[in-house]
């Protein structure tokens, strides 16, 4: 099993949408994915409720995709280390600030990865969070680029290959109008584009493939 957070103290920067996205390219991949919102505004816990109301709503919760399974952090702390055996990766919703907690739960997580957008001020930023990131004894799996604009960014990019080096992963997440769409109704983006039947060679799937690229050089990482 392999625990991974995502975090960047920065806000917005799409550490909950990729949370969501990787968990869909990973169950698609075949493995059993876990979920730990930790982040009081629960975006990803409320993402992932079904709408049928279920018993047991104390512990670890199903989702509308079988291999996907969701719950807080404050639940996932009362949970027997055995009923956690099944799943392949657990991955960590942190919120955007280094409080006691998410210094807690980097260390137990052990392995992070951090998303950020493209700006004057990241890098020294990124700096300051890879820096606390090590203070907790975690490994940084990578830095990767979201919400990549190609007529804005492309020399910020330059700078930040430059800068971070072999840190900076190979996706580069790109802007698409289609992540709120998609987080309106509910769904991965991949699975909304099934579901509403967007053609698969429109540059709409941009996206959808970045996350599956992100995914697989994640997945390409032994623990
Ligand atoms: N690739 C993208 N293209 C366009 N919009 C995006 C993209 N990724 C995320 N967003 C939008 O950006 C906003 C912030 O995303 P998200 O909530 O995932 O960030 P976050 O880092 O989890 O924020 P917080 O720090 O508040 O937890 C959301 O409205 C989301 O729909
Ligand atoms: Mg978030």
């Amino acid at each position: 099993m392999r625990k991974i957070a995502l975090y960047n103290n920065k806000g917005g920067v799409a550490k909950t949408t990729s949370v969501i996205n990787l968990a869909y390219c990973i169950q698609k991949a075949g493995f059993k994915v876990l979920v730990v919102d930790c982040d009081s505004q629960s975006n990803c816990f409320d993402f992932f409720l079904t709408e049928e109301p279920i018993e047991n709503a104390d512990s670890i919760l199903p989702t509308d995709f079988e291999k996907i399974s969701s719950t807080t952090w404050t639940r996932y702390i009362e949970v027997p280390e055995s009923e956690l055996t099944g799943y392949d990766y657990i991955l960590f919703d942190l919120p955007p600030v280094m409080t006691e907690e998410v210094k807690q739960i980097i260390r137990h997580a052990g392995f992070v990865y951090v998303p950020t957008m493209l700006g004057e001020f990241e890098i020294s930023g990124l700096q300051k969070v890879t820096l606390e990131i090590a203070h907790q004894n975690a490994q940084l799996g990578g830095i990767f680029v979201t919400m990549f604009q190609k007529q804005n960014d492309e020399e910020l990019l330059q700078q930040f290959r430059a800068a971070l080096a072999s840190q900076l992963m190979q996706t580069i997440i790109p802007y698409s109008r289609t992540v709120r769409e998609s987080q309106k109704a509910g769904l991965p983006i991949e699975a909304y584009f099934i579901d509403r039947k967007v053609p698969h060679n429109g540059s709409s799937w941009k996206i959808v493939n970045a996350y599956e690229s992100l995914a697989a050089e994640i997945l390409s990482v032994s623990a």
